[in-house]
């Protein structure tokens, strides 16, 4: 079986959850499911790798060979060699590895509806609109486009045609720092937050960030506003990260005066200034990890990497961790993927069927590919 959903069809298919998964897959008990899934593993040998993000299920995270942030996993896709590469994660991140992997290696998403509500709110079209408006107004060449991984792969070949790339969350200030070396405009999409807190990183001055709105004409900017502007923000964000509020935080350093806060990059500036650190998945993880002067922190991110990280540091570190807001912070798209859906791709990879094989389409991918390779060398 192999379908090529575009990303409001992902959305879509999410209200059907596990729609595509057997019943008998459904009605067993869990253990038997990862038993017999990991079996199948082991026969498929090296012919198989297993990727997971670190928002993954602990029952699905036990199946990868490699975890980690969407850069790490980006590059471990395009150095492997395996035929077969299931990745635990979302559409965007697997889209990522059909595009940087070989023409005989295959890319399969266990759960087709896992997607990403961010990557959904830039439409390669409208963003292709708002490039060519700017170019009308500040000139050919004068705005770099660069797309954080969490989009489309048209959207990532829309900046490979225009001289552009991608970032992650572990690299935007590399990224945007290349494109202010070139003394270049730069228009960032999806994510307002992650690009205006790397701006601020990098001292882009606030009058120089410039927000475009995609509901309104021309984004709601005067020409004059564009002329004045060093990045342009598109208004999209992450619904998960943009939820954690300020008062939580103040209430968890009253209640814990030693406490640390430690929040992903795509929390709005407001809550990276009432934290003490921010970082990608994996910075978020190392920096907890290799802390030798604090033992309690607070974490604003997915809640599958939190409570996995309270549970292993707890025990192998000595260290307190506690939710922002326990409540707010599960996104049901990125953890949508059971181990039921790896055990059924696993069974089926063994019997020769391959299952939710994702595929970009050639003209797609090769400019996608010029933007995400572009990354990985500035990177
Ligand atoms: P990381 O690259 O930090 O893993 O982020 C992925 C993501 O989608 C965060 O919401």
């Amino acid at each position: 079986m192999t379908k090529q959903l575009n990303s409001s069809e992902v959305k879509l298919s999410a209200q059907t959850w596990m729609s595509s998964l057997p019943q008998i897959y459904k009605n067993q008990p869990q253990t038997e499911i990862i038993r017999r899934g990991l079996e199948a593993k082991s026969k498929l040998g090296d012919d198989v790798i297993i990727l997971a993000h670190h928002y993954q299920c602990d029952e699905t995270y036990s199946f990868s060979d490699l975890s980690g942030d969407s850069l790490y996993l980006a590059r471990q896709a395009a150095k492997t060699s395996a035929k077969f590469i299931i990745f635990c994660g979302v559409h965007f991140m697997a889209e990522s590895s059909d595009i940087l992997t070989n023409d005989d290696q295959i890319t399969i998403l266990p759960e087709f509806t896992a997607g990403c509500e961010m990557a959904d709110m830039a439409k390669t079209g409208e963003v292709e609109k708002c490039l060519d408006y700017l170019t009308d107004v500040c000139g050919i060449d004068s705005f770099i486009p660069i797309t954080y991984i969490n989009s489309t792969a048209s959207l990532k070949a829309l900046c490979g045609r225009h001289n552009g790339t991608v970032c992650t969350s572990s690299n935007s200030h590399k990224i945007l720092k290349w494109a202010a070396d070139k003394g270049k405009r730069v228009l960032f999409v999806p994510d307002q937050h992650l690009g205006r807190n790397t701006a601020n990183a990098l001292g882009i001055p606030k009058h120089k960030i410039k927000v475009w709105d995609r509901n309104s004409e021309n984004g709601d900017l005067s020409r004059e506003e564009i002329l004045d502007s060093q990045i342009i923000l598109w208004n999209g964000c992450c619904p998960v990260h943009c939820h954690f509020k300020i008062e939580e935080i103040r209430k968890l350093r009253e209640s814990h005066p030693d406490i640390k806060v430690i929040v992903h990059p795509e929390c709005p500036e407001e809550i990276l200034a009432e934290s003490d650190y921010s970082g990608s998945t994996d910075g978020i993880i190392k920096t907890i990890k290799d802390s030798t002067s604090f033992n309690h922190w607070a974490i604003g991110t997915e809640s599958n990497l939190v409570r996995r990280l309270a549970k292993n540091l707890s025990q192998s570190h000595g260290k307190r961790i506690e939710f922002i807001n326990e409540k707010t912070c599960v996104c049901d798209s990125m953890n949508i993927t059971r181990p039921e859906h790896v055990t059924w791709i696993l069974e089926n990879l063994l019997e020769g069927n391959i299952l939710n094989k994702i595929t970009v389409a050639n003209d797609i991918k090769q400019d996608a590919k010029i933007a995400l390779n572009r990354m990985l060398d500035l990177s």
